[in-house]
């Protein structure tokens, strides 16, 4: 047999408890071990008069069967000294049951003011006065239990009870919000319809019915709701005779009465009528996300075809694995988008670029002679092509836009980006996964410049609560994330987002307002708008990028990332990174909260090998590259002396045709001085950026380096006074 639920310990305070209801309530917890108070204010059932009579009977019965009770005469108006009886008698309170009414009723018409203010006062406000002198109590201690009795009056709607009708539904909204704000300190709230036979119903129910109406079969229920070990919170039961039932908000799947830039008519509300109010397949929102999302996704499906709904819910259409099989390779309408160095600069910026960094100069300058993508610039190219609702049309799935989330993200690069084009990207669902609490679909997209594949996306899209149609939980096309190393990371990075990072993030074309709304955000459940999660992708993408390839854009082969946790703007980011060989493990943090919120991810590079091993070739067609070999061989006989004067490590950045075509290293700080191709092994003091012919008319003398500096067609970074010393060096050993 289940052990009996006790109330030992507990303070109970019941509220009307002098007779009908209330007294079941407060004899049933008594005689299971709590501390009761019998809260009456002895009036009639019209709430004319008052008297201790009744609460003290009450409290008498209780005493005399041994149990532990109080009186109280107040009137539940005066919440804070009904709920002080309870402090000053037994020194806590633990269950409020807002249970004291009376009746007013009346024709609609024939309401006066007073019949409507009273009943206000004694079931919303009486119900609110006393919880909320309970309610700190509650909170400190993490427990607190409390019923609110409404009426079927109220959820149905009777004759003659208008004022009786909504105060008892007002309770039900109180009871939906406490339930909520509540929660997170045990602090449980839920409502009951009753029946019972009462001097409330004496003049309702026949003799007969009010003799199988016990109160009795009432408390049970409540004594259960408000028991430590029940779960139930913001719930609404009717109850009554020895049956309970749970009700619970339906909502027809609805219409969509309005096009794009259209006015929305009553006549299109006529013409939809009938699907409006269809009930088939409705759904059971629980919460007001869920309201929340329902108007967002019509928003997005309005805006992205303009088009009247079609069924909208969240789930795999019926045949579920068929739907799929014809899901399953299908391939989204090709879509082209040209970008600007314009979005290339503000993309960057939106991830984090800035001036304090001088090596990110070459990702917000378009005049950096090495200007470059930030490779994590294809995702936003390949998000474009899903976006706009794109994915409600996958045929055999019908998605809910609102129910979609961000789950994985990989990337790979085929070749730095272009630093300004057009490119067209072509998406096809790669497979379908069920995982139970949700549908995965991964999304592939390829994106070409012209003829030229760039690069390659795979998203992860998790549609919440479309799971369980008995689809296979993993796909051997997904590209799997790869759990960190287990050792402290080889290099952390941070950056402290801005406040406007969200805002200017999204200029790149993610225009949710979850992001920069607040009205949007808290509907959604979030304090606050909150970061992108491909913004923070790119922070981090940026951060192993400038950790271990010196910002170096064709190093960047491939990422994969775990979106975990949202961020919001102005927190700061923690990049952890492993490097094992090639790949570049990470996680991001949030360093304030620690809260992991990418994870399991990596960065692939090119090996540096690769890049020397192709920069030859095409440094081979440069005629400084004999310059530099030349200086290379005449600093063997007196680079100690050089060194010696110039103290400093030079990288030099030759382009040919606008992009870095070789890099070179000039150390006259170490040793006897060394000429070698590729980045500094180290930190150069000054990178010098200039086309191979300039570089050949300096050499030649043809070209004054302080001019061409002035002149922007030499480009020094660092210690740019160091490059006074160029002449020097050039004069003495590269005349050829
Ligand atoms: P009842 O009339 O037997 O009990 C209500 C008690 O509340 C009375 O003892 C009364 O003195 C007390 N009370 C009235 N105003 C008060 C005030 N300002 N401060 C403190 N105490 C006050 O009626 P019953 O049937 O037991 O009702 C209990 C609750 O259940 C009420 O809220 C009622 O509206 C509700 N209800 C009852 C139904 C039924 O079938 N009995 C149906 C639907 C709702």
């Amino acid at each position: 047999m289940a052990s009996p639920l006790r109330f030992d310990g507990r303070v109970v305070l019941v509220t009307g408890a002098g007779g009908g209801l209330g007294r079941a309530y407060a004899l049933a917890f008594a005689e299971r071990g709590a501390s009761v108070v019998v809260n009456d204010l002895g009036g009639d059932f019209k709430g004319v008069g008052k008297g201790s009579s009744a609460a003290d009977k009450v409290v008498e019965e209780i005493r005399r069967k041994g149990g532990k009770a109080v009186a109280n005469y107040d009137s539940v108006e005066a919440g804070e000294k009904v709920v002080k009886t309870a402090l000053d008698a037994f020194g806590r309170i633990d269950v409020v049951i807002n249970n004291a009414g009376i009746l007013r009723d009346r024709s609609f018409g024939r309401i006066s003011d007073e019949d409507w203010d009273i009943i206000h006062r004694v079931h919303l406000r009486g119900s609110f006065l006393v919880t909320r002198a309970a309610w700190d109590h509650m909170k400190k201690q993490n427990f607190g239990r409390i019923i609110m009795t409404s009426s079927t009056s109220g959820i149905f709607g009777n004759f003659g009870q208008a004022n009786y009708s909504a105060a008892k539904l007002g309770l039900l909204g109180l009871s939906n919000t406490l339930a909520l704000e509540g929660k997170k300190n045990n602090i449980h709230c839920n409502t009951i319809a009753p029946t019972a036979a009462s001097r409330m119903t004496q003049t309702v129910f026949p003799q007969d019915l009010m003799d199988v109406l016990k109160p009795d079969y009432v408390a049970p229920l409540v004594l259960w709701l408000c028991h430590e070990n029940c779960e139930e919170n913001g719930g609404l039961f009717e109850v009554g005779a020895g049956w309970i039932g749970k009700l619970r908000w339906e909502r027809t799947l609805g219409a969509i009465v309005r096009q794009r830039n259209q006015p929305m008519t009553p006549e299109s509300v006529k013409a939809n009528w009938t699907k409006i109010c269809d009930f088939d397949n409705a759904a059971k929102p629980q919460r007001i996300q869920e309201s929340f999302d329902t108007i967002v996704e019509a928003l997005s499906k309005i805006d992205s075809d303009g088009g009247v709904m079609a069924n909208r819910t969240s789930h795999v259409s019926s045949g579920a694995t068929s739907g799929i099989a014809g899901a399953v390779g299908h391939k989204l309408p090709p879509f082209s988008s040209s970008y600007t160095e314009l979005d290339t600069i503000m993309y960057a910026l939106g991830v984090g670029a800035s001036m304090k960094e001088p090596k990110d100069l070459k990702f917000i300058y378009e005049g950096s002679s090495d200007f470059s993508c930030l490779p994590t610039l294809g995702v936003i190219m390949a998000q474009k092509s899903i976006m706009g609702g794109r994915l409600a049309e996958i045929p055999g799935l019908s998605i809910n836009l609102a129910k979609v989330l961000h789950g994985e993200q990989y990337l790979e690069l085929y070749k730095p980006f272009p630093r300004a084009g057009e490119l067209k990207c072509e998406a096809v669902v790669a497979d379908v996964l069920d995982k139970g609490s949700g549908l995965v679909l991964l999304m592939d997209v390829y994106s070409y410049s012209g003829e030229e594949l760039i690069c390659y996306n795979q998203f992860s899209i998790f549609v919440v609560g479309s799971g369980g149609f008995g689809g296979k939980r993993t796909s051997d096309k997904a590209k799997a994330t790869v759990a960190i190393p287990n050792r402290p990371p080889d290099a952390v990075l941070t950056d402290t987002t801005s406040l406007n990072q969200a805002a200017l993030y999204r200029l790149s074309g993610d225009w949710n307002p979850l992001h920069i709304d607040p009205n949007f955000a808290s509907l959604a459940g979030f304090d606050k708008p909150i970061l992108h999660g491909l913004c923070t992708f790119g922070f981090s993408a940026r951060h192993v990028l400038q950790q271990f390839a010196d910002n170096d854009v064709s190093r960047f082969k491939a990422i994969k990332v775990r979106f975990a946790k949202p961020v919001y703007p102005g927190q700061t980011l923690q990049t952890e990174m492993w490097k094992e060989g090639n790949r570049i493990h990470f996680q991001t943090k949030i360093q304030e909260t620690g809260d992991i919120v990418i994870s399991n991810a990596y960065v692939d590079l090119v090996p540096t090998s690769d890049i020397l091993a192709k920069t030859p070739s095409e440094g081979g067609e440069l005629q400084s590259t004999l310059v530099f070999e030349e200086i290379g061989l005449r600093l063997q006989g007196i680079g100690r002396e050089v060194v010696k004067k110039v103290n400093a490590v030079f990288e030099w950045h030759i382009t040919k045709g606008g992009n870095t075509a070789a890099k070179w290293t000039i150390d006259l700080k170490n040793g006897s001085g060394k000429v070698y191709q590729g980045p500094a092994k180290g930190s150069a003091d000054t990178t010098i950026t200039l086309s191979d012919e300039d570089f050949m008319d300096m050499v030649l003398g043809k070209l004054d380096p302080q001019k061409a500096f002035f002149s922007g067609r030499l480009k020094a970074r660092g210690n740019i006074m160091l490059s006074q010393k160029l002449q020097m060096i050039l004069k003495d050993y590269a005349k050829l």
